[in-house]
């Protein structure tokens, strides 16, 4: 389902009172079965940005459209599992539809079985993210939005975390937008990369990845990483903004 973002503005009042441009206009739409990956430097924006697209926060100007039938999975920068409830309770109430079949390959997939009926208290940070994931997916969503969901993972685990979630990606025709620091994540998992300013956010560049995710080799990927070095000059000195992304 498409995603339209439309922001044309968004201010946080600090607690002293001023106010702090976050978001400058920043427009872009995502269709069916896309993955869009937006990169930033801390604090510019990002997390934000998820907020207002998933409806969290209505304080902003400008307008994001989405199907409103469009069912939405989403992993917070923090997992945000609710504490009283079990591994699976937690996917369960988010998910209340989810077969048993489809739960345990969750759970497998994500090396979750040993954890079903642990408490959020009783996980790492690391399994805690994984539940976020397995929840995220259980949903089946129509647009699935994740905000880092692979860091504090050790490099071994976030490969395979990360092959996973390009497969369940590629299994039905989700929109999802990515946030990550890795430009490795992005490049393996992205239809089109978002690089965005420091705050107050807005995109400097757009990049078109133009091999289909699932073609992309080692050697394809080495090369548009390569490609992407070279250009960055432009896109970090904030001066000259990117193609126009309307
Ligand atoms: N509720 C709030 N009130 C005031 N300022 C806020 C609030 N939430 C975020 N900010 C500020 O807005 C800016 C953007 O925050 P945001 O969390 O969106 O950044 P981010 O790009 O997600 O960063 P990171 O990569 O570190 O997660 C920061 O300067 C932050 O301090
Ligand atoms: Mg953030």
């Amino acid at each position: 389902m498409r995603l339209e973002v439309g922001i044309t503005g968004k201010t946080f009042k600090s607690a002293a009172g001023e106010t702090h441009e976050v978001l400058a206009p920043i427009r872009f739409a995502l269709q069916s079965g896309e993955v869009g990956v937006l990169i930033g430097p801390s604090g510019c924006g990002k997390s934000t940005m998820l907020r207002i697209i998933l409806g969290l926060d209505r304080d902003y100007q400008g307008h994001v459209a989405r199907p409103p039938e469009a069912r939405v999975g989403m992993v917070f920068q923090e997992p945000r599992l609710l504490p009283w409830r079990s591994v699976e309770q937690n996917v369960r109430l988010a998910a209340p539809d989810v077969s048993d079949a489809k739960l345990a390959e969750l759970f497998r997939i994500l090396e979750l079985e040993a954890h079903r009926s642990h408490f959020p208290g009783e996980l790492s940070l690391g399994l805690a993210r994984r539940v976020a994931l397995a929840r995220a997916f259980a949903v089946e969503p129509d647009i699935l939005v994740l905000d880092e969901p692979l860091a504090s993972l050790d490099d071994a685990l976030a490969g395979r975390l990360r092959d996973e979630i390009a497969t369940l990606v590629a299994s039905r025709p989700v929109t999802t937008l990515l946030v990550t620091h890795s430009l490795d994540d992005a490049v393996r998992l992205g239809d089109r990369l978002f690089f965005l300013s420091p705050r107050p956010a807005r995109i400097l560049a757009e990049v078109p990845i133009g091999i289909p995710r699932e073609a992309r080799g080692d050697a394809a990927i080495a090369a548009i990483k390569a490609g992407l070095a070279r250009r960055a000059p432009d896109e970090q000195g904030g001066e000259r903004a990117g193609r126009d992304v309307s």
